[in-house]
């Protein structure tokens, strides 16, 4: 081998550099959650040091930011004697302010502490829902990582460990030996991003996040546990050697941080059983919040020295204790599965339950959500589930315990016909939620209907909003659009703070709307994907309400940007025989429209049949004069751009539009130019 001691030297300076440049980032960006560097600068660095990695192996270390993921996948764990056991806490279950009184009151007897004495200080802290660990570093290095096991013998997961990204592979100091001790969790967040992958992988979901991180940490190969993102957070240590303790927990946990190691920010120091039932409630108020699950607080005597006074009973320390919250989950029975449908016509399955005292309160209804989540978790009618509430969330249901299924359980079907209006329901590929496809007639969501149909865009009918629209349908006067044209100023005017004034104004705004335009109507009827520009292009296609009517899917593919998700949603609604019904009371009503000949095609004007994306601002038009110019001359404008868009016109502080139009290929011109093609 030829020696070359001067290329390794820069390499061996310029690696560590680099490494101590990523470590920082990783810092900033995993513990403090406050990046330093755009990601592209971040992936740069990471790269050069990959890079001089391969070139230069034998400068490899285990604690290099590329050795993350590294280990190969093992067939068992190696055990873990724990020279400081791992201990666990006693757990105080009156989840009222009496367990930290009576916390509180144990310490001063066991102290010898009398009424006179100051109040104790404690450091009060979250008790994490996840994995307890020890992480071993010997000379600022991490060496392993270990479950905590029966507390005496765990095993050996340092692989794992080492893909958490905000453990440090290094410490920003090297004393001989410190184990770290703390709990790795997986945020909310990740816990229902990974059980939405497990469902599309027809994997097994978990059950909480506190299991998806016991299983996570729990895998034979690295590589699993790398892409399931999990955090730590450090509450204590082990063995410590050549490391000065200082006096108190909260100092320990504070000289942690200095270390480099994740410590949950919201620790507080308080004094006496006041401070403590005031920490209970404050993290207990916040708790539906947090990024993660917590179980409870955790309070422990912050002196050392009083801590060792007080000793340990068999496993549990004397100085700390675990004051819970009211569980947040429960277990009962499945009775039945109803369908309710919501305002948008979303039908969802609501569980009904052998009522449960869960999350403070007596739970009898829990979202099932849809389709799909009953069925991933093979949930079925009479069996034993766990039912959830988290603050102030719905309550939901999230599996259920598989050893207590009683015989004779029924599988839940989704209804064809929406339990509220017999219309056909339907469910878009893709799409979790089913929906009622009777727009215009479902009472549940007639009052959203109605808004949409009188809205500004649609027959604009001035005055009636929300409150008039949900007194007119409370009441009982109005149930289908076509019922507001038949409105008298008597029924109007009975209305409770509806003055004559008033009534006499709603009810010319609703004459005036009694002619319209097609394109208004055709938007004003809420089908599902046709929006305002939409239906200008169907009204100008079809030029009638009959020919749009009596369009086949083929013939609706023929309209520029109709695709068919779209298509196929429009046959839906005219095949619905409540919506057909609707129309025509519509024009028994009175209402009309202006209706022409079809334009099956625009070929006159400048930019016929091109679509056109505007973004950014222009110099001179506003967004509504460009467009109407650009249907003048044939064109139509779209909001987002495809592979279907022709021409791009960017003005200043254009975004993404500008960039997606790139990527694509698509022209790009400016205003000035376009103006020179209307000209030509
Ligand atoms: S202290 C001597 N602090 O709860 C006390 N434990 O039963 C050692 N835990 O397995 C533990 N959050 O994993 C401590 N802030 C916290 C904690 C915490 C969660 C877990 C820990 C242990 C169990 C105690």
């Amino acid at each position: 081998m030829r020696a070359n001691s001067e290329a390794p030297k820069r390499a061996r300076e310029r690696i560590e550099r680099l490494r101590r440049e990523i470590e920082r980032h990783d810092h900033a960006y995993y513990v403090l959650n406050a990046p330093t560097v755009p990601d592209a600068e971040y992936d740069r660095l990471f790269a050069e040091l990959q890079a001089l990695e391969a070139q230069h192996p034998e400068l490899v270390t285990p604690d290099s930011p590329t050795q993350r993921v590294g280990g190969a996948p093992s067939s068992a764990f190696a055990e873990v004697v724990h020279t400081v056991p791992m201990l666990s806490i006693h757990t105080e279950t009156d989840t009222s302010d009496n367990g930290a009184i009576a916390f509180d009151a144990r310490i001063r007897r066991e102290l010898q502490l009398g009424p006179d004495d100051p109040p104790v200080e404690y450091c009060a802290e979250m008790k994490f829902d996840g994995v307890a660990l020890s992480l071993r570093y010997e000379h600022g290095v991490l060496v392993r990582g270990a479950t905590r096991g029966n507390g005496m013998v765990g095993e050996d997961v340092t692989a794992n460990v080492r893909t958490i990204r905000s453990i440090p592979l290094r410490l920003r100091a090297a004393p001989p030996l410190v184990e770290v001790r703390g709990e790795a969790i997986m945020l909310k967040r990740d816990f229902e991003r990974l059980n939405e992958r497990q469902a599309a992988a027809r994997e097994k979901l978990f059950a909480n996040p506190r299991n998806a991180a016991a299983g996570s940490l729990r895998q034979l190969d690295p590589a699993i546990t790398a892409r399931r993102p999990l955090h730590f957070f450090a509450y204590g240590v082990g063995a410590v050697q050549g490391w000065a303790m200082p006096p108190t927990h909260a100092q320990l946990l504070d000289a942690l941080t200095e270390l480099g190691v994740p410590v949950e920010p919201q620790r507080a120091v308080v004094h006496g059983a006041e401070g403590l039932v005031e920490f209970h409630r404050r993290i207990g108020a916040r708790r539906a919040e947090l990024p993660f699950e917590i179980d409870g607080v955790v309070y422990k005597v912050n002196r050392f020295d009083l801590q060792q006074r007080l000793g340990f009973v068999t496993r549990e320390p004397r100085w700390a204790v675990a004051h819970k919250y009211p569980a947040q989950e429960a277990v009962t029975t499945l009775l039945d599965i109803e369908v309710q449908v919501g305002r948008t016509g979303a039908l969802t399955p609501v569980a009904r339950l052998a009522p449960v005292f869960v999350g403070g309160t007596t739970v009898a209804n829990a979202t099932l959500h849809n389709e799909d989540f009953i069925r991933e978790r093979d949930i079925r009618i009479g069996d034993a589930v766990i039912v959830r509430r988290a603050g102030d969330v719905i309550p939901e249901i999230v599996g259920i315990v598989p050893e207590r299924r009683p015989a004779g359980t029924r599988i839940f079907r989704m209804p064809t016909k929406c339990p509220a209006c017999g219309s056909a329901v339907f469910r878009e590929e893709g799409e979790k939620v089913a929906r009622c496809t009777g727009g215009l007639v479902c009472p549940a969501q007639r009052k959203q209907a109605l808004l949409h149909f009188a809205g500004r865009r649609a027959f604009d009918i001035e005055g009636l909003g929300e409150k008039l629209v949900d007194q007119l349908v409370d009441a009982g006067l109005v149930r289908t659009p076509a019922d507001l044209f038949r409105l008298g100023l008597g029924t109007l005017a009975n209305l409770e703070r509806m003055a004559e004034k008033s009534a006499a104004n709603v009810l010319a705004a609703i004459d005036k709307a009694r002619h319209t335009t097609l394109e208004r109507l055709i938007f004003a009827l809420g089908i599902r994907h046709v929006g305002e520009s939409t239906a200008r292009d169907l009204a100008a296609h079809f030029g009638s309400l009959d020919r749009l009517m009596a369009a086949d899917e083929a013939q609706l593919l023929e309209v520029p940007d109709v695709g068919p998700v779209v298509a196929a949603s429009i046959v839906r609604f005219f095949a619905e025989p409540h919506n057909r019904e609707a129309i025509e009371q519509l024009r028994a009503a009175g209402v009309t429209w202006q209706e022409g000949r079809p334009q099956r095609m625009r070929s006159l004007g400048a930019l016929a049949g091109k679509t056109v994306v505007l973004t950014g601002t222009l110099p001179t038009l506003s967004r509504d004069e460009a467009s109407e110019l650009i249907r003048a001359a044939g064109g139509r404008t779209a909001t987002s751009v495809s592979k279907k868009t022709d021409l791009v016109v960017a003005g200043e502080e254009a975004g993404s539009k500008l960039e997606r139009a790139r990527e694509l290929g698509v022209p790009v011109i400016d205003e000035a130019e376009l103006r020179r093609m209307l000209k030509g």
